[in-house]
């Protein structure tokens, strides 16, 4: 009975033996490529399609070599250290991707001695769905880590901002100056000068360039929605809408920048607010007992007179110091007259591509009538302006002519100016010239709003409830319109 269990324990070893050897035999046969590496992870062995996959024409060359050296990214080192195999994994090359096995060699003490890869890829032809599962989600990857990075990145870098006069090469440096350092910045400026582009810039140019840059327009946003957009809520703090919870802009920003625009507009109890988050860096999302710590910089920038409004007690003064560490004060266009030329035809060349249009061509009579004017509306009025002339004209060229019409309303142009008031000028047929309908409704308009402000003493705010507007549409009516606030 004995030696009988002893024959059958010697023929199951045998047939263990064999069964291996068949193992091998079979994958070396079916596989595209196996290698054999020592203790050292050096080749020992390599199949002749495998080395020349690599570039070895002479599989005898590969011999003796690290395994690193023959096949790049190999892992057949990590196998001989660890001793264990690695079953199943995608290895990458310089052409298409391989599914490989690798296993430890042992000896008869358990001891690694070496390791064999397989190329399972050939004969595995039923991974190919997993392939292309792997192959879809890897382009997926690739493609959603692209776009991440182009929403991050911000709008508009320092190239982006035209202008070589004295001005605005001072602003750029100003810039270029807090985009390297860590305090908050204030933006002044009146209406169209480019403070929301120079706050993508130093965003840009800074540090925090790789992380978000959150805005949050404070005009364009309910006071009482105010405090949710800043700092979220808790699912279930609210009832209704909010049910679901929110994450505020604060979080959101986290690691990059915050910027807040028309930061005049902040209501004072949300200043006090602010100003505890940015003395404390931390804060609690309405409804929950969660503490958020804020890594993020702000940028603030406002059209407003804010030491003005912090006179009349309407802009918190510990806040308005809190964030004038760093203050740009972006001058009026008419401060910069030497940018106007630069400024149109980078607007112009902009139209031309958007439109179809070829080169579009300013008159010099026409760039004297944009340098006597004093654009209230700044960049933003000069660019609506040149679009509306650009629409209106037949001709590539643009003439004085065609640009007066659309210039303010002759309030904005310069007393020194000897063309006066450009509608004046009669038409060169003689004939009477009518007041357009587009531009009466324009007119009314104007004088509508303008009315509505001075009843409500120049709060945008009050004048907005008091006509039934809302805030952020009289705000656009206002800029669109070049009205004096
Ligand atoms: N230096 C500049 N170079 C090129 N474009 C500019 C420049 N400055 C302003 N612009 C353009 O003028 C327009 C108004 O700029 P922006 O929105 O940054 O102004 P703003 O100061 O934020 O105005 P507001 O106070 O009304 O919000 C934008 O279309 C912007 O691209
Ligand atoms: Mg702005």
């Amino acid at each position: 009975m004995e030696i009988e269990t002893t024959a059958l324990l010697a023929d199951y070893d045998h047939v263990r033996k064999l069964a291996m050897q068949s193992l091998f035999q079979s994958l070396d046969k079916f596989s595209e490529g196996t290698v054999i590496v020592d203790r050292n992870a050096r080749v020992v062995w390599i199949n002749r399609d495998y080395a020349a996959r690599f570039g070895f024409n002479d599989p005898a060359a590969a011999i003796g070599l690290d395994c690193e050296a023959v096949i790049p990214n190999s892992m057949m080192r990590d196998v001989v250290k660890g001793g264990e195999p690695i079953l199943l994994d995608i290895l990458e090359t310089d052409r298409d991707p391989i599914v490989v096995t690798r296993l430890p060699i042992k000896d008869d003490n358990g001891e690694t001695i070496g390791a064999v890869g397989f190329v399972l890829f050939n004969e595995l032809r039923g991974l190919s769905p997993l392939f292309s599962q792997y192959a879809r989600l890897r382009a997926e990857l690739i493609s959603t880590r692209q776009s991440l990075a182009q929403v991050r990145r911000a709008k508009y870098s320092f190239s982006s901002l035209i202008g070589t006069s004295a001005a605005s090469l001072e602003v750029k440096r100003q810039a270029r100056r807090a985009a390297r350092l860590a305090s908050p910045v204030l933006l002044l400026g009146e209406t169209g000068t480019g403070k929301e582009l120079l706050a993508h810039a130093i965003h840009g140019a800074s540090g925090r360039a790789d992380a978000p840059l959150v805005t949050v327009n404070v005009a364009a946003i309910p006071d009482t929605l105010l405090e949710l957009e800043f700092f979220g809520a808790e699912a279930g703090a609210y009832t209704g809408a909010e049910r679901k919870g929110r994450i505020g802009k604060f979080e959101l920003a986290q690691g990059g920048t915050l910027f807040l625009d028309e930061i005049g507009d902040m209501p004072l109890a949300l200043q006090g607010k602010l100003l505890r988050v940015l003395q404390e860096q931390e804060f609690e999302p309405l409804g929950s007992n969660r503490i958020v710590h804020t890594d993020v910089r702000i940028i603030a920038a406002t059209a407003a007179d804010l030491p003005a409004l912090v006179a009349q007690g309407r802009f918190r003064a510990d806040l308005y110091y809190r964030l004038n560490v760093l203050m740009i004060r972006v001058p009026p266009l008419r401060e910069r007259l030497a940018d106007i030329e630069a400024m149109a035809y980078a607007i112009l060349d902009k139209l031309a591509v958007e439109s179809g249009a070829g080169h579009l061509e300013l008159d010099k009579d026409a760039l004297a009538v944009l340098c006597a004017y004093t654009w209230p509306g700044n960049v933003r009025e000069l660019r609506n302006t040149l679009e509306r002339a650009v629409l209106l004209s037949d001709s590539e060229r643009i003439d004085a002519r065609s640009l007066a019409r659309f210039i303010g309303d002759g309030r904005g142009q310069r007393r020194d100016d000897e063309g006066g008031d450009p509608r004046d000028t009669p038409d060169e047929s003689g004939a009477q010239q009518y007041q357009q309908y587009g531009e009466a409704m324009r007119d009314y308009e104007r004088r509508f709003l303008t009315d509505a402000l001075r009843a409500a003493g120049g709060q945008v705010t009050k004048a907005a409830a008091q006509i039934g507007m809302a805030r952020a549409t009289l705000y656009r009516r206002i800029v669109a319109l070049g009205i004096d606030v």
